[in-house]
């Protein structure tokens, strides 16, 4: 891993201006994910290219403050949450400049910490499940790591679209997780799932390592893993990063043992990285504001204090989001 030579720092920072198609959003609360803390150490160094120093932050909530030429679909004073394109982040300061096509109308329901923490997890979850797992009512669906910020909101997806959940949790986290309605709740600090679970329709991995190994043993054949903590594969690149032909081929190489151990067990294999969408976000909210989602909020720090927000998260151990509002 080849690492930044000054990770990260507060500082002025100009504020943006909303270019054609773009809203000009007064952040008012931003998530935290695991991926700045791997931006930040340089793991994602070899697919993602920032022209530095860069506004680090992946998602935000808050008001529409200006609008570029072309946008149809705000105006000032909107309420807004977004997952801002992964090329140039940028939610981690006082205004983001994104493009409309990326921004939802917040929740009615919520303020703005807990919107902040929606758009990152909450895409992740739906994508997953509904676009790649394709996950219909009656299916059995495991997911691993149910109480951490995807968990949460995956476990209330899995349900909506009418699946019966079975998942993975510490006994800090099995209240939380029953609650959101996972009918199955496995210790993994106690038990191997794969000793207890069989048969099931899909499993979305949130764990990787050997968990995801053992997700492949525990579905019916010609089910599909599909992980967002795994190891990227040829799809990976060509889909969701849009890489050329060499970068494919070391994602097939890299990917080649696991893509082998899961047609062994008759499964496919995929590993997904989620795309901003405004008009999932869209989706999102009107779940939300029908109460069929909930957003669970771990902690909220205020935004000077982001270095102790970052250790917070960095432990693994959060229950639902961490956010910091500005
Ligand atoms: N590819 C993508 O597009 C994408 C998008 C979003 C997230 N991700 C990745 O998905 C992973 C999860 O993200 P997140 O935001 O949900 O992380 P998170 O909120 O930091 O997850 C923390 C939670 O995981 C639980 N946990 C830790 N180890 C576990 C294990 N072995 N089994 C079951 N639960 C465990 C912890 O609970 P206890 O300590 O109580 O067990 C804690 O509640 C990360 O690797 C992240 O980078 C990828």
């Amino acid at each position: 891993m080849t690492r930044y030579r000054r990770p990260m720092e507060l500082r002025e920072v100009p504020e943006p201006t909303a270019g054609d198609g773009e809203v000009l959003i007064r952040v008012r609360a931003a998530g935290l994910n695991p991926v700045d803390y791997k931006t930040r150490d340089g793991a994602m160094r070899l697919v993602m290219h920032y022209d530095l120093p860069v506004v680090m932050g992946n998602e935000l909530a808050g008001v529409v403050e200006g609008v570029g030429a072309g946008v149809t679909r705000f105006a000032v004073g909107d309420r807004v949450f977004a997952r801002v394109d992964h090329r140039k982040m940028g939610a981690f300061a006082p205004y983001a400049a994104v493009h409309e096509s990326l921004v939802g109308k917040m929740p009615e329901s919520l303020d703005f910490a807990e919107a902040a923490g929606l758009p990152l997890a909450g895409l992740t979850a739906l994508q997953g499940l509904r676009d790649e797992l394709g996950v219909t009512a009656g299916d059995r669906v495991f997911i691993t790591g149910g109480a951490g910020g995807v968990g949460t909101l995956a476990i209330q997806l899995a349900v909506w679209l009418g699946a019966a959940v079975a998942t993975t949790a510490s006994p800090r986290g099995e209240t939380l997780v029953r609650s959101l309605g996972a009918e199955t709740v496995i210790d993994y600090q106690k038990q191997r799932f794969k000793d207890v679970l069989h048969d099931y329709d899909g499993a979305f991995d949130l764990v990787g390592g050997q968990d995801l190994k053992d997700s492949f043993d525990i579905l019916k054949r010609g089910a599909n893993v599909v992980s967002v903590a795994g190891i990227p594969e040829p799809t990976t690149a060509r889909v969701d990063l849009g890489l050329g032909p060499l970068l494919t081929a070391g994602f097939w190489a890299i990917s080649a043992p696991i893509r082998q151990r899961a047609r062994r067990r008759g499964v496919g294999y995929r590993f997904l990285i989620m795309h901003p969408s405004g008009t999932d976000l869209d989706l999102l909210a009107g779940l939300v504001d029908g109460g069929q989602l909930k957003p669970v909020t771990d902690r909220v720090f205020p935004f000077q204090q982001i270095a102790d927000a970052f250790a917070y998260l960095e432990q693994g151990r959060a229950k639902g989001k961490i956010v910091v509002q500005l």
